[in-house]
């Protein structure tokens, strides 16, 4: 069979890792899928950069709608980040006929509804696991292992740059601004770091979790937002003498008026599970009326973990696009049900 033609929208950080997981582990992938999966056409900003890993077999452009447009690639896979640029890209996508796989929860935060809406009519698959908590797999653990539930409540550390700073101001006393520097040069923190450290990106992540949860549309600006820049050390260190840490955590709780949709630090037990959740790791719990509660925990940013959940997604589609296409969207595509409880 043909191999299946990707189209690559970015070659930052969660990029390159994709390219590095996809050439690695390339037998094991393509088993999985079915068919040989190969990264035709590669966009950056920058051509001057080293892209030493490339070789001479890709088309490297810095033009990302020529890429999109291309009539031989059948999934677009954007990790170019932001809402605008990316939001043009994957809707041209979508007109195209073209499966989309993107890490970018700030552009489905803000225009999923239109995003999946798009895909639905025309037929295509938008995945999206590297969204939300990196290499976890919740939003297939939420779409398929516990789609028999009624979800009562989500909550969790879902920012890996703030869950780092956190824990290495607690466990090393280092300042806030030496830890974020860090976490940057570690490829943790988003673009514009104030995203992560104002509890933004959490904020988008646990929109996109409420959706799959309870079946509302995406309400990023229902969401009470309250980052960790207003901490400082002595908030860490008084909490530990009194058998606390701090973290910050997105819920999401089912209420009989709407459903809640709030992120912000609070004061956790240290003996508790999520205290014990350190550096750039996310952990998030699901509770079910039939599973009851349930952990997911793993690596929540960085590179390779990261590409983990967008190779996974390229698999998918790969698989679901070779199968009967009739079947194919409700597997992958965002569904909110009738129901839109307003978030208070
Ligand atoms: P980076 O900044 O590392 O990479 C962005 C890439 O996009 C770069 O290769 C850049 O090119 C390219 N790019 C930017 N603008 C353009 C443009 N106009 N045309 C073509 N290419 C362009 O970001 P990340 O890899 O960290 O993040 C990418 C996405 O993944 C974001 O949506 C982010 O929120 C999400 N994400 C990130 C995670 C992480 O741990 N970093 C985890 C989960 C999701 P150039 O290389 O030339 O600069
Ligand atoms: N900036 C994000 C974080 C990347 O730190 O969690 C992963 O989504």
């Amino acid at each position: 069979m043909e191999s299946i033609k990707v189209g690559l929208l970015g070659l930052g950080v969660v990029g390159g890792g994709t390219w590095k997981v996809l050439a690695r582990n390339a037998g094991e992938i393509s088993r999985r899928a079915g068919r040989s999966i190969e990264i035709t056409r590669v966009a950056v900003r920058d051509l001057a950069k080293a892209r030493a890993m490339l070789g001479s077999a890709v088309d490297v452009g810095t033009d990302p709608f020529a890429v999109v447009r291309d009539p031989s690639i059948d999934i677009v896979v954007e990790l170019i980040g932001g809402d605008t640029l990316a939001r043009d890209l994957v809707l041209e996508a979508i007109a195209q006929g073209k499966h989309v796989v993107t890490a970018n929860k700030a552009l489905l935060a803000k225009h999923g509804t239109e995003i999946f809406a798009a895909a639905s009519a025309k037929g295509v698959m938008v995945a999206f696991e590297a969204a939300v908590a990196g290499g976890i797999p919740i939003i297939k653990a939420m779409r398929e292992g516990l789609t028999a539930n009624r979800i009562e409540w989500v909550a969790g550390i879902i920012n890996g740059t703030t869950n780092f700073i956190l824990s290495e101001m607690r466990s090393r006393g280092l300042p806030f601004a030496t830890v974020l520097a860090e976490a940057q040069k570690l490829g943790y923190a988003e673009a514009d770091p104030t995203f992560d450290i104002e509890g933004v990106d959490a904020a988008h992540k646990l929109t996109l979790l409420a959706s799959l949860a309870f079946g509302i549309p995406v309400q990023f600006d229902k969401a009470h937002i309250e980052g960790i820049s207003q901490l400082a050390s002595e908030d860490i260190k008084l909490a530990e003498r009194l058998g606390y840490r701090i973290k910050l955590l997105g819920i999401t709780k089912r209420r009989s008026n709407g459903i809640e949709l709030r992120v912000h630090p609070a004061l956790v037990p240290s003996s508790s599970l999520l205290a014990n959740v350190e550096g750039a790791m996310n952990a998030v719990l699901v509770r079910g009326d039939a599973v009851g509660q349930t952990l997911y925990y793993g690596k929540g940013a960085g590179e390779e973990p990261t590409a983990s959940a967008v190779v996974a997604d390229i698999v998918d589609v790969t698989r679901l696009h070779t199968a009967d296409p009739e079947h194919r969207v409700p597997h992958l595509a965002f569904q909110p049900d009738a129901m839109a409880d307003t978030p208070i």
